[in-house]
């Protein structure tokens, strides 16, 4: 996004003054249930309700698919617009405009009319293109010859860039300033020699693909030769408005074709998606020469709850493949599906679908590999599992996998199959995920008990219910973390922050974060501290912790489990100090202070 940045402040105070159940209730009628709101989910197909939205933490979660989050992911989901323009259409909703943060990067009305013209150039230029395309016998000679129709020509806006140096240049040089054609990507200006500056047409005798922007607005190109020249590709650099990560060559183009999409097949080539919308299979696309990024996935199931990857079945596409399942990873969800099909050697989508015809293709779809499917296979192939060494490699690299994935059914399938593969039992297997580090630092020279031992000492007063369907071990840190989530104001009864950093218990960085950030924006609410962490490494564990619900309203109830929590860090970062100073006593010495302070702590105990 061009754009500057939102301020988070602005953010927060959206989430306050927004009202998640109303948001939700204005396109799915919300019934009430205790303290919370149901409905049937809207994400997912369900006769009895699961969709959960709780009004006090402005967050809703379902346990049937796992969907979850604030107002602003359920415009995002719903209505499957992107963060910016959520925030835009909830701002809307309540009346009020969207800041942009000024300074530096800010989003100055200069900038803003630098993009327009940048987005008016490069139409014109889609538009100039697509005119010479008409008058070039060789370019549309080469076009019928790769079987493409004048219809879906047209719809993907293909043209041609004449052969030579500034057939582009000089009549928009009239237009436009030079260096917003540089800028744009279109010219490419070498002034590596003050003596003889260039300045050229970055395409020159080459079919040339638009490509667009969700809005449609053309923001970049890609061109190919016509022959075998190489490179067989040009595509346009990054620019202000061009980012390979988050675009999607086609997706425009499949969403203005159909308007409720349920799958997506993700393919290598401009070709093939060209190919593919011809034969009647509209809803291909493709990266821009680049990985499929987490942006993208993101984007993708944004849009609908199914994407195969259709890639070629040499090493190039293995590998291409294998990158976009290691992307998906932390972004899959229960309810949404990706697969992978690998096409015959020496075939792309392109030639595919023209030997074989739309159904057929769509056929093959049934056929394609699943996630864990694919996830296993893979790992089989790259490690020989009948000797040790190969199994251990295995787990390792499988650990140091699923560790990025968030807890989902799709997490438990892959867990179990895996388990049985390599006749290890789920739980040994479970373990190793949770801590994948420790498989490569065996150096680790802490002496903690780690945290079974803890779960020992540890029953809250009044048990929590969970609103997760999955087992998650309650322990004080992640036990304080969810009632801070449901009442924030009981962050006036921590006293001592730095005997939490001390404990060294897992978890602790995400509630002394949370703590903080409550002491600085004492208003703020569940869902508010959700977005601050959206893409964090705090939002997994987060949202976890989030679906758990205290069983007492009761401030009086709530405050002793807290304090109780804090009771057992205090307790745990004392351990922690006496063994340190232990330590010490037998290898250096103590001070007299040290000594003091040892003697303290061991009468506390
Ligand atoms: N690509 C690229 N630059 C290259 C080669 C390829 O950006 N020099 C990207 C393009 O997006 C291209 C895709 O990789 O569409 C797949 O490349 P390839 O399989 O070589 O081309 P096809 O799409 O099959 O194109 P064609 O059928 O026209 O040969
Ligand atoms: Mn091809």
């Amino acid at each position: 996004m061009a754009y500057g940045r939102i301020p988070r402040e602005f953010i927060d105070e959206l989430l306050i003054r927004a009202d998640v159940v109303d948001v939700i209730n204005a396109r799915v009628p919300l019934k009430k249930k205790g303290r919370e709101y149901t409905a049937c989910c809207p994400f997912h197909n369900e006769k009895t309700p699961s969709f959960t939205v709780s009004p006090n933490k402005q967050f809703y979660h379902c346990f049937g698919c796992g969907v979850h989050g604030s107002a602003i992911s359920f415009l995002m989901e719903y209505e499957h617009l992107e963060f910016v323009e959520a925030i835009e259409s909830l701002a809307e909703s309540l009346g009020i405009t969207v800041p942009r943060e000024a300074g530096g990067k800010a989003p100055n009305k200069e900038q803003q009319q630098r993009s327009k013209d940048l987005f008016t150039l490069l139409q014109d230029a889609s538009e100039f293109y697509q005119l010479q395309l008409k008058g070039s016998d060789k370019a549309v000679n080469y076009l019928k010859g790769r079987d493409l129709s004048g219809e879906v020509s047209k719809r993907f806006g293909i043209g041609y860039s004449p052969a030579g140096w500034d057939n582009l240049y000089k009549p928009f040089l009239k237009n436009y300033p030079e260096q917003q054609l540089v800028d744009s990507g279109l010219v490419i200006k070498n002034d590596d020699d003050p003596n003889n500056i260039k300045t050229y047409d970055r395409y020159r005798d080459r079919i040339m693909f638009p490509i667009r922007n969700r809005k449609g607005q053309t923001i970049g190109f890609g061109g190919r030769v016509l022959g075998d020249d190489l490179p067989k590709y040009i595509n346009s650099p990054e620019t202000s408005v061009f980012h390979k990560g988050s675009e999607l060559y086609g997706f425009y183009e499949a969403r203005m074709h159909t308007k409720n999409l349920d799958r997506i097949v993700v393919v290598e080539g401009y070709m093939d998606v060209i190919a593919l919308a011809q034969f009647g299979v509209s809803y291909a696309v493709a990266t821009l020469g680049t990985a499929t990024t987490q942006d993208h996935i993101k984007q993708l199931f944004r849009a609908v709850p199914e994407v195969i990857f259709c890639f070629d079945g040499d090493r190039a596409g293995r590998e291409a493949a294998w990158r976009a399942l290691e992307n998906a990873l932390p972004v899959m969800q229960d309810g949404k599906e990706i697969k992978f099909l690998f096409l015959p050697d020496g075939e792309d989508p392109d030639t595919q679908v023209r030997k074989v015809g739309q159904e057929a293709f769509e056929a093959s779809f049934d056929e394609a590999l699943s996630l864990t499917g694919y996830f296993s296979e893979n790992l089989h192939d790259r490690f020989n599992i009948t000797s040790d060494e190969g199994k251990s490699r295995f787990i390792q690299e499988a650990s140091k996998l699923l560790h990025k994935m968030p807890d989902t059914l799709i997490k438990d399938q892959l867990v179990s199959r895996l388990a049985k593969q390599t006749n290890i039992d789920e739980r040994t297997l479970l373990k190793r995920i949770s801590q994948p580090e420790s498989n490569y630092q065996n150096n680790q020279q802490s002496s903690y008990p780690s945290e079974p031992y803890f779960d020992e000492h540890f029953e809250p007063s009044r048990s929590v219910s969970r609103l997760s369907n999955r087992e998650v071990r309650q322990t004080p840190i992640r036990y304080a973390i969810s009632l801070l989530l449901s009442k924030p104001d009981l962050v006036q009864f921590v006293e001592n922050i730095e005997q939490i950093v001390l404990s060294k218990l897992p978890g602790s960085d995400l509630l002394t974060t949370l703590i903080e950030t409550l002491q600085e924006s004492p208003n703020i609410n569940a869902a508010a501290l959700l977005e601050r962490w959206r893409n964090t490494e705090f939002e997994a564990p987060l949202i976890l912790l989030m679906k758990w619900q205290p069983e007492s309203d009761d401030e009086e109830v709530l405050r002793c489990e807290f304090e109780d929590c804090l009771k057992h860090i205090h307790k745990r970062a004392n351990e922690i100090k006496v063994e340190s100073l232990l330590h010490k006593e037998r290898t250096g010495g103590l001070n007299d202070q040290e000594k003091q302070e040892l003697l303290f702590l061991l009468q506390q105990k």
